[in-house]
């Protein structure tokens, strides 16, 4: 497969063409961002690790029945991966008060929920990243009804499927936010990533941080967070 032209580059990632226009190489960056690019540094090595865990977890799903991008790990940093449309929307499963919910909603960060919460957002970093709900989608044609159907069965099956191969390296899955893209006959396909970028992972004995709100709160320790993740789930 030959590497050819960039396509994109976002925050955290690089798209480039190959000689196959269904698919194309994705290269992960250290750059890391919060509040909007507002903050912005750098993890050491975080590449390596939401590649290659991203990549572990989609091959789970798949299992499971979850369609995905992931087609082929490259090398420590690159992956090929089905083309997708992204649908622009932030597709945001939650177990336990975190974050925005918690700022929103007044309730302490750690209270666990009585059944788990979808959230959608409308991806676009000018807005903020809005909260919106699917009738928003549907009249501005972000998603068809399908398509969301589709999105809200998918995104209830991931919650399932990690919070079990999280729990086995004990730790709690407290949030995560994922996002969908249309292969070009318009199948619709788990996209992007999962990693400690786009989830909350608490150790489940402490509670003790592992993901990227050590970057995004100053608390510090997140290059040894993400190392500690990747072990505990690749080994
Ligand atoms: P929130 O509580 O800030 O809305 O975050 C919910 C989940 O979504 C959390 O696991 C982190 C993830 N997330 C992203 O992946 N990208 C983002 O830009 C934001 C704000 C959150
Ligand atoms: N998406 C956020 C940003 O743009 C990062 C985050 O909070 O995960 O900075």
């Amino acid at each position: 497969m030959q590497k050819k032209e960039q396509l994109y580059e976002g925050k955290a990632k690089k798209v480039y063409a190959t000689d196959e226009p269904d698919l194309v190489i994705v290269s992960y960056k250290d750059d890391a961002t919060a509040g909007d690019g507002a903050k912005k540094g750098t993890i050491r090595d975080k590449g390596i690790v939401n590649n290659r865990l991203s990549n572990a977890l989609m091959q789970k799903l798949e299992q499971e029945g979850v369609p995905t991008h992931f087609v082929q790990q490259l090398s420590d940093r690159e992956t090929l991966v089905k083309k997708v449309d992204i649908i622009p929307l932030e597709v945001i499963v939650r177990n336990v008060a975190a974050g925005h919910f918690s700022l929103r909603m007044g309730v302490e960060e750690g209270t666990p929920f009585k059944q788990p919460i979808l959230e959608f957002s409308y991806k676009n970093d000018e807005l903020h990243d809005p909260f919106i709900n699917h009738y928003y989608a549907l009249a501005l044609g972000l998603a068809t009804q399908e398509e969301i159907d589709a999105i809200t069965a998918y995104a209830f099956k991931v919650n399932e499927v990690l919070k079990a191969v999280l729990l086995q390296a004990n730790i709690r899955l407290i949030d995560f936010k994922l996002e969908f893209g249309r292969l070009a006959d318009g199948t619709v396909v788990l996209a992007d990533e999962i990693s400690p970028d786009t989830c909350r992972f608490w150790d489940a004995t402490t509670g003790a941080h592992l993901d990227k709100d050590l970057f995004r709160r100053d608390l510090g320790g997140e290059e040894d967070a993400y190392q500690e993740v990747m072990r505990r789930l690749l080994g």
